[in-house]
C-alpha cells in the first residue's frame, strides 16, 4: 500500500479508496480486499507498482482494471469510470470519468463512498449521497430508481449487506426491489451471473439468513419458480456446510425440476450431482422409511449420492426412520471397508477378475450387517465365498 501511495504522489496522480473496504473501515469491520480507484491512467500507474515492487501488472483492458500481486498481497486498481447499460441483466459499457461520475454508478449509497488517496482529493471522505448518515442508521439504500434495472444482481446484493450487517432495506429500495422482480428483472440475468449471486450468498458467514431472507422477498421465486420461499430452509441451523445448505434449496424438486435447476444456473458438475442427488432421495423415500430395510440396502442405496445431499435430505426429512438411516449413514456406514485388500484375496486364492470385487463387497454387506468384525471372520467368509463359487 505504502508503494502504490509513493508511487501515485510521484505521478502526481488521483487515487482513491472506495466501496467495500471505505464502508468496512467506517463499521470498523475488516474487509477482504482493497480496492483502489485512479482517475487518469490506471496501466501507468499499476505497470510503476508493478516495477516498484518487482512484480507484473496483470491488465484488464475490456474492464480497465489492473491487478498487481506481490508477496501474497494483491491490489486491484480499477480506472474512474461511467458505466451504461444496453439492457437490464447485460454488462455495462465502460467509458472514463470522474470519482464523482464513478461513485454515482454505485449500487447502494454504503458503497458508494470514496477516500481520497492521493491527488486532488486526498484526506477527504467523498460521500455524495449520504452513506456515511446510512451506515449509522442502518439503512441500504439504492442509489437510483434505475439501479435494479441496470443490474438486476443488485438485488441479492442488497439482502446481501442487509443480512451481513444486520441492517433493513430502505422502504423506496425494497419497492424498488419488489417491483424489479414483478417486472421478471432476474430472468435477463445470465445462468453463470445469477450462480455467482448464489456462490456469494454461500459464502456469506451466516447464508442460511440471507437464503430465508431472499425466499421472504420472492428473490428465489424470481431466480427459479419451484424454489417458491425455500421456507423449508427455516430447518438448518446457522452452521450448515454450505453446499449442504445448496442442496438444501433442492429438496423436494421433482426430477424435470431438478433438471431445471441445474440448467437455469448453469452448474458445474459438483453442484449438478448434489441437485440430482436430492431428486433421487426424494424418489428413494419411500424404501429409506422403511424399518424393514436391512443396513447394507440402505447403505446400497445411499453410496452414489453426494453426502452434501444426505446431510440436507437428513436435516429436513420429517421421517424419523430415514432421518436416523441417513445420519447412520453419515456419521459411520460410508467409512466401513472391509480390512482385507485386493492381494490379501489373491493370496487367499481368489482369481484377479469381477469376482474379486463381488467378494470385497460381500465382505462390506457382512460388516453393515455386523456378521463380520475382526480380520479372521473376513479370511472365513472370502473361504466360503471360494467354496460357493467352487460348487
Ligand atoms: N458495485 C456496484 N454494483 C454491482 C457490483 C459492485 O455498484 N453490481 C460496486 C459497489 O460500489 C461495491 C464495489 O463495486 O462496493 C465493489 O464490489 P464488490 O467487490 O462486489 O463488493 P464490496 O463492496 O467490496 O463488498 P464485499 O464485502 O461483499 O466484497
Amino acid at each position: 500500500m505504502n508503494v502504490t501511495l509513493s508511487e501515485a504522489r510521484r505521478r502526481k496522480a488521483h487515487l482513491y479508496l472506495v466501496g467495500g473496504p471505505v464502508r468496512d473501515l467506517m463499521l470498523n469491520r475488516r474487509s477482504e480486499d482493497l480496492d483502489l480507484v485512479t482517475e487518469g491512467d490506471t496501466e501507468a500507474l499499476a505497470m510503476g507498482v508493478a516495477q516498484a515492487v518487482g512484480s507484473k501488472a496483470v491488465l484488464h483492458r475490456q474492464f480497465r482494471t489492473a491487478t498487481v500481486k506481490c508477496e501474497g498481497a494483491r491490489l486491484d486498481l480499477a480506472m474512474a469510470r461511467k458505466e451504461t447499460y444496453a439492457r437490464p441483466g447485460a454488462l455495462p459499457t465502460v467509458t472514463a470519468g470522474t470519482i464523482e461520475e464513478d461513485l454515482e454508478r454505485r449500487d447502494f449509497t454504503i458503497n458508494a463512498m470514496a477516500l481520497g488517496l492521493a491527488g486532488r482529493q486526498e484526506g477527504r471522505l467523498l460521500d455524495p449521497s449520504g452513506g456515511l448518515t446510512d451506515l449509522t442508521e442502518g439503512v441500504v439504500r439504492i442509489l437510483h430508481r434505475g439501479s435494479f434495472e441496470d443490474d438486476p444482481t443488485r438485488i441479492f446484493r442488497a439482502i446481501r449487506y442487509e443480512q451481513r450487517l444486520g441492517f433493513r432495506l430502505e422502504s423506496g429500495t425494497l419497492s424498488q426491489l419488489s417491483d424489479a422482480l414483478s417486472a421478471g428483472m432476474l430472468a435477463a440475468v445470465s445462468p453463470d451471473r445469477l450462480r455467482n449471486e448464489l456462490q456469494l450468498i454461500l459464502a456469506e458467514d451466516v447464508p442460511v439468513r440471507t437464503l430465508l431472507r431472499a425466499g421472504e422477498l420472492g428473490v428465489l421465486h424470481g431466480l427459479y419458480a419451484p424454489l417458491g420461499q425455500a421456507d423449508w430452509l427455516r430447518e438448518l441451523d446457522e452452521e450448515a456446510e454450505p453446499l449442504t445448505l445448496f442442496a438444501a434449496l433442492a429438496f423436494r424438486m421433482s426430477q424435470m425440476e431438478g433438471q431445471g435447476f441445474i440448467a437455469r444456473l448453469n452448474m458445474p458438475t459438483e453442484w449438478a450431482e448434489v441437485v440430482t442427488g436430492m431428486v433421487q432421495l426424494s424418489s428413494d423415500a419411500p424404501r429409506l422409511k422403511d424399518p424393514m430395510l436391512s443396513p447394507s440396502g440402505a447403505f446400497r442405496t445411499l453410496e452414489s449420492c453426494p453426502i452434501a445431499s444426505i446431510n440436507a435430505f437428513m436435516l429436513l426429512t420429517p421421517s424419523v426412520v430415514m432421518r436416523e438411516r441417513l445420519a447412520h449413514y453419515s456419521e459411520s456406514q460410508r467409512f466401513v471397508q472391509p480390512l482385507l485388500r485386493g492381494g490379501d484375496l489373491l493370496a487367499l486364492g481368489v482369481p484377479q477378475g469381477p469376482q474379486m470385487g463381488e467378494i470385497l463387497r460381500r465382505i462390506q454387506d457382512a460388516r453393515l450387517e455386523g456378521e463380520v468384525t475382526t480380520l479372521e471372520e473376513e479370511r472365513a467368509l472370502v473361504l466360503r465365498c471360494l467354496a460357493d463359487l467352487q460348487a
